[in-house]
């Protein structure tokens, strides 16, 4: 099952509702469920306050719905998020504190968000793998990493939205692939060798 958003966690705090839905599914025979993106601690890592956040307490009924007893089987992994600078279109919400990007951009020739420090990258990439190693712990079979869509990862990605002139941009991909590899370098030092994860 592909991961998509539900927004039904209000500030950010899933619910049982959240943990049944995926049950449920588990119940009918899905093999591996893949989360809504759940966002990583960082403080403007959502752009909706509905989607679930995946750090502390907050994330416990997720936890709950990636047991064993629960998915009879099945697996689960939690998708991990940090939207960048990419607003939800769909509603008019912007967290209270910056939105960040790779240089200020969310779209060829659209400012928004402010560009990253290297502190700020620093603790993108550490809280990366704090929710990896948190995945672990509440006991999820699997995690995967949004890279696509046009969120934080993906700006680093492209020309368009990346004009950093340090180590995290550069005229080449494989230049401006370097926090996405830095992430997954954290991530696999934080779950350990064996543990499958994706990148979406
Ligand atoms: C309502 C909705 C929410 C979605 N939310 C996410 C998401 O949180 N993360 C993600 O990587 N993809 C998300 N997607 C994309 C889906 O995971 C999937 O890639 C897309 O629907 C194409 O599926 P298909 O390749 O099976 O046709 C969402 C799609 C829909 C319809």
């Amino acid at each position: 099952m592909a991961p998509m958003t539900r927004s039904f966690s209000r500030d950010g705090i899933p619910g049982d509702n959240v943990a049944s839905y995926y049950r449920r599914r588990a119940a009918a025979g899905v093999g591996l469920i893949l989360s809504e993106g759940t966002v990583i601690e960082r403080p403007a890592s959502r752009n909706d306050p509905s989607v679930p956040a995946f750090h502390g307490d907050t994330s416990l009924p997720l936890g709950a719905a990636s047991s064993r007893a629960c998915t009879g089987g099945g697996k689960m992994g939690p998708q991990l998020w940090h939207v960048g600078a990419m607003p939800d279109k769909r509603i008019s919400w912007t967290p209270n504190v910056p939105v960040e990007s790779p240089s200020g951009l969310v779209a060829p020739g659209i400012a928004r968000g402010e560009a990253m420090s290297d502190a700020a990258i620093a603790d993108t990439i550490a809280a990366f793998a704090r929710a990896a190693a948190h995945a672990r712990r509440l006991g999820f079979d699997t995690l995967e990493l949004h890279g696509a869509h046009g969120y934080l990862i993906d700006q680093f990605f492209w020309d368009a939205t990346n004009k950093r002139s340090d180590a995290y941009g550069g005229k080449s991909l494989k230049e401006r692939s370097r926090f996405a590899v830095e992430v997954i370098r954290a991530v696999r030092a934080a779950v350990g060798p064996t543990s499958p994860s994706s990148f979406a």
